[in-house]
C-alpha cells in the first residue's frame, strides 16, 4: 500500500533552483515505482523572497512548511549580503527563522564516501576509506540564536553564546539513540576547557553517558576535533556537536566525501522534517548548469528513510546514484583528476543518469 504525502518543495538561491528541481524529480519517480501519492507545493525563501516580498521568510512559505509532511530545501544567499554587511535584511535569516518556527533542533549530517569517488578528495585513499561519521549539529541554540548587540558608536559587537540544559540533553538523546544503532561510539566535540556554555553542555553528555551505558562516549576540545577529523576520519561513529562547532566541523568533513557537492543533510525536531544539501548557494557558479545535483537527491533519500519511513525506497536512491558513479559519470566536482575514463557532464545530464537508474 502506497502512502500520501505532502512536500514543500524550497528551491531558494543561486544553485539552489537547479539542484533542487532533481531532488524533486528523484521523489516523483519513486512515487510512481511504489505506487506511493506524493503532492508537491512550492515556497520561496532567501534572496528570492526578499526581492518578490521584501521578506526573506513569507509568512505563506512558512504556513505551507507547517502543513507539509516534509520539506525539500535546495540554497540560500546571494553575493549582495556577502560583500555588504550593513544590509539589515539578509537570505539567510529566513533560514534560520524556518528552522526556530519548525523546531528544528537535530541536524543529521551522515558523511560517507563513495567507494568511486576515494580519488576526488583532497585527502589521501588509504586515510578516507572505510569513514563513515554521522554528525549530530544542535540547529536551535547557541550564537546563531542567542542576543546580538552592537553599542550605539557601531564600534563594538557581540553575539550571545547560550546553551540550555534542555536544549543540550534533547540533542544528545537523538545522538545517543542513533549510535545504538550503529557503531555505539558518540564523541561530544566542545570547547569546555574555555566556554561555560560547552561546560554546562559536556556535564548534560556526562549525565547521559552514564544511561547509556552500552555507548562508548568520547569528548573532545573542537580545535582537536578539527584536527583528527582529517588525520583519521575512521576513529569516529556519531559526532555531536552545538550549531557553531557543527556549521565549520560539516564543512570540512564534506572533504571525507569528497566534495561537498555529495553532502545531504536531515533537520528534524518537533514536526516537520526539513532536507537540504550542506552546500551553499555557490553564486559562483549558479546559472551554469554545472552544480552537482546529488546532494540534493541524497537528501531527497534521507527524507523517505527518516520522514516517510520508507527505507527500501530510499536504499533505492542511494544505490542509483551508486550506479550513475560507478558507471563513470561524473559533475565537475567530483572529477578525477587522475583518471581519463570519466565523462565530466552538467546538472541536468547528471540528473537524468540517476533517474535512468532509478527505472
Ligand atoms: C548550513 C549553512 C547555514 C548555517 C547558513 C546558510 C546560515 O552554512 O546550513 O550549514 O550556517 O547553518
Ligand atoms: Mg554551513
Amino acid at each position: 500500500m502506497g502512502v500520501d504525502k505532502k512536500i514543500l518543495v524550497i528551491p531558494g538561491d543561486g544553485i539552489g533552483q537547479e539542484v533542487t528541481a532533481w531532488g524533486q524529480k528523484v521523489l516523483q519517480t519513486i512515487a510512481e515505482n511504489y505506487k506511493h501519492n506524493f503532492v508537491f507545493e512550492e515556497g520561496i525563501m532567501g534572496h528570492v523572497a526578499i526581492e518578490a516580498t521584501g521578506n526573506p521568510l513569507p509568512d505563506e512559505t512558512l504556513e505551507k512548511a507547517r502543513k507539509s509532511d516534509a520539506i525539500l530545501f535546495g540554497a540560500i544567499g546571494h553575493a549582495k549580503y556577502d560583500n555588504d554587511p550593513t544590509l539589515k535584511v539578509r537570505p539567510e535569516q529566513g533560514l534560520l527563522k524556518i528552522r526556530k518556527e519548525l523546531g528544528l533542533y537535530a541536524n543529521l549530517r551522515p558523511i560517507k564516501l563513495f567507494d568511486e569517488l576515494l580519488e576526488a578528495s583532497s585527502i589521501k585513499p588509504e586515510i578516507l576509506r572505510g569513514a563513515d561519521i554521522l554528525f549530530f549539529r544542535e540547529l536551535t541554540g547557541d550564537v546563531y540564536f542567542g542576543e546580538k548587540k552592537r553599542s550605539e558608536d557601531r564600534n563594538t559587537a557581540s553575539d550571545l553564546m547560550i546553551y540550555h540544559r534542555y536544549e543540550v540533553e534533547r540533542i544528545a538523546r537523538k545522538a545517543y539513540e542513533a549510535a545504538r544503532s550503529r557503531r555505539k561510539k558518540l564523541c561530544s566535540v566542545d570547547k569546555a576547557n574555555v566556554l561555560e556554555s560547552s561546560r554546562l553542555w559536556r556535564e548534560v553528555v556526562q549525565e547521559l553517558a552514564k544511561e547509556y551505558s552500552d555507548v562508548e562516549t568520547e569528548h573532545m576540545f573542537i580545535d582537536n576535533a578539527a584536527m583528527q577529523l582529517v588525520k583519521d576520519p575512521k576513529r569516529f561513529d556519531v559526532v555531536l556537536t552545538a550549531n557553531l562547532f557543527g556549521d565549520i566541523l560539516t564543512d570540512e568533513a564534506s572533504q571525507i566525501a569528497g566534495s561537498m557537492g555529495m553532502l545531504a543533510s536531515a533537520s528534524v525536531g518537533d514536526s516537520t522534517g526539513f532536507y537540504e544539501p550542506i552546500h551553499g548557494s555557490a553564486h559562483d557558479i549558479a546559472g551554469k548548469g554545472i552544480a552537482n545535483p546529488l546532494a540534493s537527491i541524497l537528501s531527497a533519500a534521507l527524507m523517505l528513510d527518516i520522514s516517510f519511513g520508507l527505507k527500501t525506497e530510499s536504499l533505492r536512491v542511494i544505490k542509483a546514484v551508486e550506479a550513475t558513479l560507478k558507471q563513470g559519470f561524473r559533475t565537475m566536482d567530483i572529477a578525477n583528476k587522475h583518471t581519463e575514463n570519466h565523462l565530466v557532464m552538467g546538472t541536468d545530464a547528471m540528473g537524468a543518469k540517476v533517474l535512468e537508474n532509478l527505472n
